[in-house]
């Protein structure tokens, strides 16, 4: 009995060293991509990361998922849900006559301010979408990345020295990175952002049935770490992926919360995710019903700021965000509408 105890005890602590030495991994080398099988727990996988990353200091944990998943189980943290109608289709060109600024939009994304409000109230946040088509469901996706793209860079850019570290949790990310749903400039876009994200600190932990449900140029730059896969995927994909691993058979049997992280051939092993305290559970952000008045233009400050050489840029301590919020709202392409 006090063996098994001892050895239950130290295979949780060999777990939980595995657990940060990938946390610690993904972080330094950008990105994650969980792929397995219907019910084998990526989502709960996905669970016991999110977790353990918002620990971590400076780091923010956005959460996308299209089933109230997270919104249900997951730890404290609030939650926005996303209705279909929030996000619409718009065929009008914006024409800044400047052709940097110009920007051909195929969707909004309503309640903008509401939604960067959620952004700049709460450090870890659950978007649970309940959009129909998976375009729609991409663009709010992409809509949000983008918002901390921007930040991201311009804070760079303007010699910041406020640091923040943004990971994407996107749960059935098929859904957001299959090129075949998504319109090719969209999705151009969006793969630009993800080609640079890591530069800018923004990772992105990602999970799927299939590895052939994504674009390839996505799975391309991402590490990887396989539960048991379909069969069919196996053997189109995996097999020759794992040609090298100790494990290539192995992986068809693995256990549910078994995962092999292919870039060290490394077993990890998810404990069910459990919040510390039972009382710990997600809250809804209710939706404004008076929303607030829209702010006054600063375009030209964002001219400005695109403007100014890099150089001219002086670093302070003192620096906030502020700017950088009026920036969001009036420069680039009002992907969100604030009425
Ligand atoms: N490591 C684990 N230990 C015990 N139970 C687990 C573990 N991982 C997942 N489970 C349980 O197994 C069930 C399926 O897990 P989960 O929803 O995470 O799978 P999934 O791969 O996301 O499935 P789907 O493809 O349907 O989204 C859940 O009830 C979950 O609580
Ligand atoms: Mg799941």
């Amino acid at each position: 009995m006090e063996k098994t105890i001892h050895s239950t005890t130290l295979e949780k602590q060999q777990n939980n060293i595995q657990l940060k030495t990938l946390i610690n991994n993904i972080l330094s080398f950008g990105d994650l991509l969980l792929i397995a099988n219907k019910g084998v727990g990526k989502t709960n996988a996905l669970k016991v990361l999110s977790s353990e990353l918002r620990k971590l200091p400076d780091t923010r944990v956005i959460i996308f998922e299209t089933f109230p998943k997270f919104a249900l189980e997951f730890e404290n943290v609030p939650f926005l849900r996303i209705k279909d109608k929030d996000v619409t289709e718009t065929r009008h060109t914006i024409d800044m006559e400047d052709y940097f600024l110009r920007h051909e939009r195929d969707y909004c994304v309503l309640r903008g301010e509401e939604i960067k409000e959620a952004l700049t109230k709460h450090k870890d946040i659950i978007f649970t979408i309940e959009i129909k088509d998976m375009e729609r469901i991409a663009f709010f996706v992409y809509s949000v990345v983008n918002h901390f793209y921007r930040r991201a860079y311009l804070r760079l850019y303007k010699n910041y020295d406020k640091t923040e570290r943004i990971v994407f949790v996107v749960e059935e990310s098929q859904n957001i990175f299959d090129s075949s749903t998504i319109s090719k400039k969209l999705f151009n876009r969006m793969r630009k952002i993800f080609s640079e994200a890591r530069n800018l600190d923004l990772h992105f932990v990602m999970c799927s049935q299939r590895l052939q449900d994504l674009n390839t140029k996505i799975r391309g730059r991402t590490r990887l770490m396989l539960g048991n896969v379909s069969l069919d995927d196996y053997e189109l994909k995996v097999r020759r992926l794992l040609r090298n691993s100790k494990y290539r058979t192995e992986i068809l049997e693995f256990e549910r919360g078994t995962f092999l992280y292919t870039a060290t051939d490394k077993i990890i092993k998810f404990p069910k995710f459990e919040t510390e305290n039972i009382l710990d559970k997600p809250w809804e952000i209710q939706p404004q019903t008076n929303p607030q008045p829209k702010k006054k233009g600063f375009f030209g400050k964002v001219w400005d700021i695109l403007t100014i050489p890099a150089q001219n840029a002086t670093p302070s301590h003192n620096n906030t965000d502020e700017d950088l919020d009026e920036i969001e709202e009036e420069s680039e392409l009002p992907i969100w509408e604030f009425d």
